[in-house]
C-alpha cells in the first residue's frame, strides 16, 4: 500500500512546487576575485562544500534509506538503477542514499571528497597530498579557475562551463560518475575525455591518434577493464593507466613539462625524479632504455618549441618598445580585473607578464601570438608527450606559419612606423557582441570615459 502512494504522493508534489535549487540566491562568489562575481544556481553542484544550501519548503520528512530508494524509484528511477547496479548497493551492510545526502529531505547534502573521504579515506589522503606538486593538478583544479583573472570577467554562462571542468578538486564522482561509482568506469580514457580535449590541451586527439589509442579504437570494448591499473593487467595503456599510476589518485605526481606554456628545467632533481616515474611505467611494456630515448625525444621537441616562442616573443618586446603595438595599453579598454594594468599600463607579453589574461583588446600580432603560443604550441607539445609524432610536426608547421605571419605583420608595422604614419588599427576584440557585453556589465569598465 505504501509503496504505491509514496511515488503519488511525491508525483503529485512534484506538479505542484516548482524547481528545486537549494543554492541561496545572494552567496558570494569564491576565490581571488569573490567580490566580483555571484554563483549561478549551478554552482552548488559543481563545488557543493562552498555552495549547497540546504532547501526550504519543498519535499519535507525525515526518511530511512529504504523510504528514499521506494520514492526515487519513481522520481529518479535512472539514480536507483544505477544505485543498485553499485558495489555500494551490492554490501552486507549497503551505503545508502542518506549516507550521501542525509535522511533530513530539508537538509539534503550533496557529497563533497570529504564525505567520500569518511569511507575512503586512502584516495582522498592522495589527492590532497598532490596539492604539493603545485598547478596544474587535480586537487587545485577549482581555486585556479576561480582565482584566474580572466574568470570573473568573463559572462557568466562561459565561467559556469569552466567550473564543470574544473569541479574535478570539488567532488568525486567526475570520472566514476554517480551514482554507479565503477572503477572499471574510470579506468577508461572515456573517463577523462569529457575535460581533456580542446585546443590548449588536446589530450584526446593526441591519444586517439597514438599507437596506445589507435588500438585502444579497435580493442578497448573486448578489453576487461575490472582489473586494476597495473604491471601485466593490459595490453596497452589509458589515460588512467599512465597518470594515476598504479591507481594512485594524483596526476602531478610525474609532470614535467606540465601544460606546456612556460619554459621549465628539465633537469632539476624534482624533474629527475618524476622522469625516472615516466620510464618505470614506460617499462611495463617497453625497454627502458627506450623508454627514456622517448621522454628526451620530448625534452627536444620542447627545446625546438621554445627556439620558436622566444623568437617570437623577442619580436613582440620590441615592437612595444618602439611603441608600434596598436591599441596601446592605453588605448584598450582597462582590464577590469588586473590592479597591475591600472598603475603599470603595458602591453603583456607571455607567461610571466601576465598569462592567458592578459590577451583581450589586443591588436592582430598578439592574437596570433596567443594562438601560437597558448594552442599550437601546447598541441605540439602532447602530441610528442603522447607518441602521435605526426600531429606533433604538424603542429610545428603551423607554428612556424604562425610565427613567419608574426614577423611579415612586425615588418609592416614598422615600415608604417618609419614612414611616420599612424599604424592602422585592427583590434579584433575592440568591438563585437561580446566586448559590448562586458563593457556594459561591469562596473570598472564603466569607470572609463
Ligand atoms: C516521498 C517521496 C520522496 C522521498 C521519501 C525522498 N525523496 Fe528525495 N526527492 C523527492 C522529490 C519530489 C524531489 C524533487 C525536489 C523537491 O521537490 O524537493 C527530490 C529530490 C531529491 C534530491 C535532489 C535535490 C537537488 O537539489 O537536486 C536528492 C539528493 C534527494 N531527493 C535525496 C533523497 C534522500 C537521500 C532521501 C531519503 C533520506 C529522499 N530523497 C527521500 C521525493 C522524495
Ligand atoms: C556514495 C554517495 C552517494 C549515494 C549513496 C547516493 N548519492 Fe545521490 N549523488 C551523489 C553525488 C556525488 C551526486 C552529485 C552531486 C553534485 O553534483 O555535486 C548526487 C546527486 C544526486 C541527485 C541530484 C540529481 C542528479 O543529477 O544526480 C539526486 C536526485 C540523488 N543524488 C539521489 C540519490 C538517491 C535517491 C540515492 C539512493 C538511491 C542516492 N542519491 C545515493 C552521491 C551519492
Ligand atoms: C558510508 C561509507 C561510504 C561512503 C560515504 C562512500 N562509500 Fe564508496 N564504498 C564504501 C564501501 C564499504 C565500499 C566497498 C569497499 C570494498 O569493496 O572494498 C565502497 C566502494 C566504492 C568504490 C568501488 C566500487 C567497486 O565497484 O569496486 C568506489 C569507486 C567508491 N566506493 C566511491 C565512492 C565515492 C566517490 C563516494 C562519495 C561520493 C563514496 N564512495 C562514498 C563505502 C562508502
Ligand atoms: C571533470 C573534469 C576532469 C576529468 C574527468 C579529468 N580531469 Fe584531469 N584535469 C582537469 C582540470 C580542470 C585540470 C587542470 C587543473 C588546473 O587548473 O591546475 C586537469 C589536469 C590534469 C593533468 C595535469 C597534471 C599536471 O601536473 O600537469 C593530468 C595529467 C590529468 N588531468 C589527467 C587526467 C586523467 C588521466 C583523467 C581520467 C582518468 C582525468 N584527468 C580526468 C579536469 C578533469
Ligand atoms: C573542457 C574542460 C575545461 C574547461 C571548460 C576549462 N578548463 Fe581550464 N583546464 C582544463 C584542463 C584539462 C587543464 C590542464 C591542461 C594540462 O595540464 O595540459 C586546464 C588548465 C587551466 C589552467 C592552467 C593551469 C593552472 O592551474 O594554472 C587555468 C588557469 C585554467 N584552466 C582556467 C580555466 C578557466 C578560467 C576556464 C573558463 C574560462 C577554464 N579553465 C575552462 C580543462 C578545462
Ligand atoms: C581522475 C579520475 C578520478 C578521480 C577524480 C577520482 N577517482 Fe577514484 N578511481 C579512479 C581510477 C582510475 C580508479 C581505478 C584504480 C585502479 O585500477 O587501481 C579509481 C578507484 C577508486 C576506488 C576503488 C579502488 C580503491 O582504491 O579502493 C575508490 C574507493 C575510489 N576510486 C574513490 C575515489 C574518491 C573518494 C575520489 C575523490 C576523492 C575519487 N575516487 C576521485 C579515478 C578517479
Ligand atoms: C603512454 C602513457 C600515456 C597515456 C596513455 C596518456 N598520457 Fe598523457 N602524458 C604522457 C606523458 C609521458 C606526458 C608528458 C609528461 C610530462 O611533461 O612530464 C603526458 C602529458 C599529459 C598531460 C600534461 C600534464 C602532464 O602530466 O605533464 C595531460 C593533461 C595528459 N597527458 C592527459 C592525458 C589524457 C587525458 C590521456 C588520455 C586521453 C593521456 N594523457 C594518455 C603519457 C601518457
Ligand atoms: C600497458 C603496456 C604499455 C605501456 C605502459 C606503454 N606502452 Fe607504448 N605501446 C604498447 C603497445 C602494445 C604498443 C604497440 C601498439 C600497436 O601498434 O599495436 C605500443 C606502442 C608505442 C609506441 C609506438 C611505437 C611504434 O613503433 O609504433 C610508442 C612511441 C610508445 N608505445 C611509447 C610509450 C611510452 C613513452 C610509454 C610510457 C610513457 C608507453 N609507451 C607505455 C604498450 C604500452
Amino acid at each position: 500500500m505504501r509503496i504505491t502512494l509514496v511515488p503519488l504522493v511525491a508525483l503529485l508534489l512534484l506538479w505542484t512546487l516548482p524547481g528545486w535549487s537549494g543554492l541561496a540566491v545572494d552567496a558570494p562568489g569564491s576565490g581571488e576575485y569573490a567580490d566580483q562575481w555571484r554563483p549561478d544556481p549551478m554552482h552548488e553542484y559543481w563545488d557543493p562544500a562552498t555552495y549547497h544550501r540546504p532547501e526550504t519548503g519543498r519535499m519535507a520528512g525525515i526518511f530511512t534509506g529504504d523510504d528514499c530508494l521506494t520514492c526515487h524509484a519513481s522520481i529518479t528511477p535512472g539514480i536507483v538503477q544505477d544505485w543498485q547496479a553499485s558495489r555500494h548497493a551490492k554490501l552486507e551492510k549497503p551505503v545508502l542514499c542518506p549516507a550521501c545526502h542525509g535522511n533530513d529531505h530539508q537538509k539534503l547534502t550533496f557529497p563533497t571528497p570529504q564525505t567520500c573521504g569518511g569511507c575512503h579515506p586512502k584516495p582522498l589522503a592522495q589527492m590532497e597530498e598532490e596539492k604539493k606538486w603545485g598547478f596544474p593538478s587535480h586537487a587545485l583544479a577549482m581555486e585556479r579557475a576561480v582565482d584566474a583573472r580572466h574568470f570573473a570577467d568573463k559572462p557568466p554562462a562561459e565561467t559556469l562551463s569552466c567550473l564543470q571542468c574544473h569541479s574535478v578538486a570539488t567532488k568525486c564522482d567526475s570520472c566514476h560518475t554517480r551514482h554507479r561509482f565503477d572503477p572499471a568506469e574510470a579506468r577508461r580514457p572515456e573517463a577523462c575525455l569529457p575535460c581533456h580535449d580542446g585546443p590548449p590541451h588536446p589530450d584526446e586527439a593526441t591519444y586517439l591518434a597514438s599507437a596506445h589509442g589507435q588500438r585502444y579504437q579497435k580493442e578497448g570494448a573486448g578489453m576487461d577493464w575490472t582489473r586494476p591499473l597495473g604491471k601485466g593487467q593490459y595490453p596497452i595503456p589509458s589515460c588512467a593507466y599512465c597518470h594515476l599510476r598504479n591507481g594512485i589518485h594524483q596526476v602531478a605526481d610525474k609532470s614535467i613539462w606540465g601544460f606546456g606554456i612556460r619554459e621549465i628545467n628539465p633537469r632539476t632533481a624534482e624533474n629527475q625524479i618524476k622522469r625516472k616515474r615516466w620510464i618505470e611505467i614506460c617499462a611495463d611494456c617497453h625497454p627502458p632504455d627506450w623508454s627514456a630515448a622517448q621522454l628526451s625525444g620530448l625534452d627536444n621537441e620542447r627545446k625546438e618549441a621554445w627556439k620558436v616562442l622566444y623568437g617570437v616573443e623577442r619580436l613582440l618586446k620590441e615592437l612595444r618598445s618602439e611603441g608600434l603595438l596598436r591599441p596601446t595599453a592605453q588605448e584598450r579598454p582597462p582590464y577590469p580585473l588586473d590592479p597591475l594594468a591600472r598603475w603599470w599600463p603595458r602591453e603583456r607579453i607571455g607567461f610571466f607578464e601576465g598569462g592567458a589574461s592578459a590577451f583581450y583588446h589586443v591588436g592582430a600580432i598578439e592574437r596570433h601570438y596567443f594562438e601560437l603560443w597558448y594552442f599550437d604550441n601546447p598541441g605540439a607539445y602532447k602530441a610528442q608527450a603522447h607518441g602521435a609524432t605526426a600531429l606533433s610536426r604538424h603542429a610545428h608547421e603551423g607554428m612556424a606559419s604562425q610565427a613567419q605571419a608574426i614577423a611579415e605583420e612586425g615588418e609592416r608595422l614598422r615600415l608604417l612606423g618609419k614612414k611616420g604614419q599612424a599604424v592602422d588599427l585592427k583590434p579584433l576584440w575592440m568591438e563585437g557582441e561580446y566586448t559590448r557585453f562586458n563593457r556594459e556589465n561591469h562596473e570598472r569598465n564603466k569607470e572609463k570615459p
